[in-house]
């Protein structure tokens, strides 16, 4: 029960459920992957049963697929639904530009190509997820395993030239195993404690032979919804520069009060 939810799962809860309260009646919407989203993908699975809402999901991994259907969520694929409304996601780092490192979750790939086919994505987050500058969570990058190696040398070697304080780059583990993403992939985490321009480096990693795919998402994210720990909420627009500070409340109940896990 919630007595048990941590502040920052609250806070979780807080930004998913304002956000999951902007999707209407029709949409097709990109459900991101992490606990943050998880909360989000749950309060639209009660808005379907409660509401009756009618909502075309396409879930960004197979976990949050698996979720959308047991709630009762139609889901389909991304090219079923050709293009979508909103993508509505969780962030390991968000700036003050709305840029992000994405990939905590190991599940970047398809979020990246889910939220860029979207008219507009939302990050979902807890206040902690803000940085003035990206790098101190590890930057994902998922690489195929042929090679996995030579491609991380490759990366390091690319690193040495990029505006960062580190080039320590680890293979994910599972275990005693690598990681397998989704598509079959392994993801090197890249300690880079501050990256000092972003885009350059997005574009360069993306260069390297044997990456797919790196977790910048640079200027794909249109709106960040900050969650509380008290129900407050906060929502940045970068598109036209509004901010909105709300309070969440369930029919003057505490929002918290009957939330079950
Ligand atoms: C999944 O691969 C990630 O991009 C997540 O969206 C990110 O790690 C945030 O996760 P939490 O919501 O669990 O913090």
């Amino acid at each position: 029960m919630t007595g048990d939810l941590s502040p920052i799962d609250k806070a979780k809860y807080a930004a998913a459920r304002r956000a999951a309260d902007m999707v209407q009646d029709g949409m097709r919407v990109g459900l991101g992957t992490g606990s943050t989203a998880a909360w989000m993908v749950r309060r639209l699975g009660e808005r379907v049963q409660d509401e009756g809402l009618r909502i075309k999901g396409v879930p960004t991994s197979t976990r949050t697929a698996q979720l959308a259907r047991e709630l009762g969520i139609e889901v389909v694929s991304l090219d079923q639904a050709g293009w979508l409304d909103l993508t509505i996601d969780g962030a390991d780092e968000f700036d003050g530009d709305l840029n992000l490192i994405k990939g905590g979750g190991g599940a970047h790939l398809q979020e990246k190509i889910v939220a860029t086919a979207s008219d507009q994505m939302i990050v979902i987050a807890d206040a902690g997820k803000e940085v003035e500058t990206l790098g101190a969570f590890p930057l994902p990058v998922e690489v195929i395993p042929f090679g996995w190696q030579t491609t991380r040398t490759l990366i390091q070697e690319a690193l040495d030239t990029m505006d960062v304080l580190g080039t320590s780059a680890t293979l994910r583990m599972n275990g005693e195993a690598p990681f397998v993403t989704d598509e079959g992939n392994h993801i090197l985490d890249l300690r880079l404690q501050r990256i000092g321009n972003p885009r350059q480096t997005a574009l360069v990693l993306n260069q390297v032979p044997g990456v797919v795919e790196n977790g910048l998402f640079i200027d794909i994210c249109d709106k960040v919804v900050i969650g509380h720990g008290d129900g407050r909420v906060e929502l940045r627009d970068i598109n036209d520069g509004t901010f909105e500070l709300d309070q969440l409340v369930d029919g003057g109940e505490n929002l918290f009060s009957d939330l079950a896990d």
